[in-house]
């Protein structure tokens, strides 16, 4: 079973293809002068792609990176479909239809977030990307998407995996936390998950957001003190909800605060903020990103297993 990245991504396709017992194979994927996206599969990869079902790597985020998902969907339904007809006469232009098989393994679900209509005429992103893939595949796995329900009613099966087992086990490793703490309660089944995964006390914030950049917790009473608490969220973008848990938590006397997400985005100085206020950032790497230090490609594996078995 093929892995295939595009210009993101390689290194986590290369894990994840470890995780399958499968070949890695990076497509031609480059920008012309203008940004402009161009994918090609490889005259290398062709029977790769067609001997057996497919997964292709992309996250919707940047942009950028919805173009190329896309691109790359088309290029290997193309090439599945033997459709290989070209403007230089190389090759047979027509081969079989292979049929379905094609997968696609989104590490970031990029505009997860809006996926509601929270105010009159706005669009709801998160479904629009979703049905624009799901055109184009036989099925998707989304690592740790931000409010899973916007994908429920699709074409296609999705399978909805978790890095919070193997966030559970690098946190336990590395600084053994005794409380967990989700900063939300959009977090809460992710990070109680974790919490009882480590056998550890858990509690959670009631937060209101003002504006992109700033938020407000109701301020709760913690049993921290002398404690080493892990704030578990499924992503920091600019580090703002963590710090003001953090903070939170410092007043109330914990000795040691971290922060752990799936997905760090850490935009605009996120990280230097996150620094003056947390002890340590444990991320995975479905994003590259300075503070990965856990692998997305387990829980990757166990959603496209979950995608096969169901076949
Ligand atoms: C939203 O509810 C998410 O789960 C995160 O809490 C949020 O996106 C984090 O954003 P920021 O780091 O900008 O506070």
């Amino acid at each position: 079973m093929p892995v295939v990245s595009g210009s993101n991504g390689g290194q986590l396709a290369s894990a994840l293809a470890a995780e399958l017992g499968s070949e890695h194979h990076p497509l031609d994927a480059r920008r012309f002068p203008d940004s402009e996206g161009y994918v090609r599969v490889p005259p290398e990869s062709l029977e790769a792609v067609r001997s057996e079902p497919v997964v292709i790597v992309a996250s919707t985020f940047p942009d950028s990176g919805i173009v190329e998902a896309l691109l790359l969907l088309e290029a290997i339904q193309d090439v599945r479909a033997g459709d290989l007809t070209n403007l230089t006469g190389t090759g047979p232009g027509d081969l079989d239809d292979v049929g379905p098989g094609v997968f696609l393994a989104i590490p970031y679900f990029g505009y997860s977030r809006q996926d509601k209509r929270f105010q009159q005429g706005e669009v709801i992103s998160a479904a629009l990307i979703a049905r624009l893939l799901a055109r184009r595949c036989d099925g998707m796995a989304v690592l740790d998407l931000h409010a899973p329900a916007v994908l429920s009613d699709l074409d296609v099966p999705v399978a909805f995996t978790s890095a919070m087992p193997e966030i559970s086990e690098h946190l336990k490793e590395t600084i053994a936390p005794n409380f967990v703490l989700s900063p939300d309660k959009g977090a809460i089944e992710r990070a109680s998950e974790v919490a009882n995964r480590i056998g550890c006390d858990f509690s959670y914030l009631e937060k209101k957001r003002i504006d992109a950049h700033t938020i407000e917790h109701t301020p709760k009473d913690l049993d921290v003190d002398g404690s080493v608490v892990a704030i578990v969220d499924d992503m920091i973008s600019t580090g703002g909800t963590i710090c003001k848990a953090a903070d939170a938590l410092r007043r109330q006397g914990a000795a040691q605060v971290h922060a752990a997400c799936t997905h760090g985005l850490f935009t605009g100085g996120a990280l230097s903020r996150l620094d003056a206020h947390v002890d340590g950032v444990h991320a995975t790497d479905s994003l590259p990103n300075p503070r990965s230090n856990v692998s997305a490609a387990p829980a990757l594996a166990r959603g496209i297993r979950e995608l096969l078995d169901g076949q």
